[in-house]
């Protein structure tokens, strides 16, 4: 057998194998690969020109507040750490923001995700959408979510003073 047919052979056995489905928890071997994938490319991509901050560290954050309650509650939960229903089944599944992984992003690299999205994710593209500067005020409200005393309430109060 040539090695195209056996490649050929490999490949259609793991198409049948393969399931489309959103439903199983990844596997620890693919969740592994994925992140440690996602962070390189992540690190790279994110290495160019940032746009400065906003200053007003306060203001930002209360601009940031409110677009989180618009933008991202709908799959990240309006905590940011206990994803919808829609966003605890995509797949990969949506994060916790508040989580060790996520807050081990630099500011430059929650800007990058925020503004470019990622692909083949659940996780869209902020930048046509959002301006640099909104950009960073949810960055800043991002970095705040670990302090949310109450990671698994729904609405806390103290959040999304619209
Ligand atoms: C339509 C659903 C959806 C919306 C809306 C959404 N996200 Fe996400 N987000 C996801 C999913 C799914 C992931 C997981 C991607 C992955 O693991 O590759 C994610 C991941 C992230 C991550 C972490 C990347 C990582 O490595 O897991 C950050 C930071 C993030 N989102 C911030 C935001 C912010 C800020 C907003 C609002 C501006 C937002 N998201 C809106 C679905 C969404």
């Amino acid at each position: 057998m040539s090695l195209f047919a056996f490649l050929l052979l490999v490949g259609g056995v793991a198409a049948f194998q393969f399931n489309l489905s959103a439903l199983p928890e990844p596997g620890r071997m693919e969740t592994l690969l994925a992140a440690k994938g996602k962070r390189f490319l992540i690190r790279r991509a994110s290495r160019g020109v940032v746009p400065p901050p906003p200053t007003d560290r306060n203001a930002s954050l209360t601009a940031g507040d409110k677009l989180f309650g618009t933008e991202c509650s709908e799959c990240h939960g309006y905590s940011g750490r206990k994803p919808t229903d829609a966003g605890r089944w995509m797949y990969p599944r949506a994060a916790d923001l508040g989580s060790a992984e996520v807050q081990g992003y630099s500011d430059r690299e929650l800007f990058w995700i925020v503004k470019n999205g990622i692909r083949l994710s659940g996780m869209p593209a902020f930048g046509r959408v959002e301006s640099d500067k909104q950009i960073w005020d949810l960055v800043h409200f991002v970095r705040t979510l670990p302090a949310n005393a109450n990671p698994k309430g729904e609405r806390d109060s103290s959040l999304h003073s619209e």
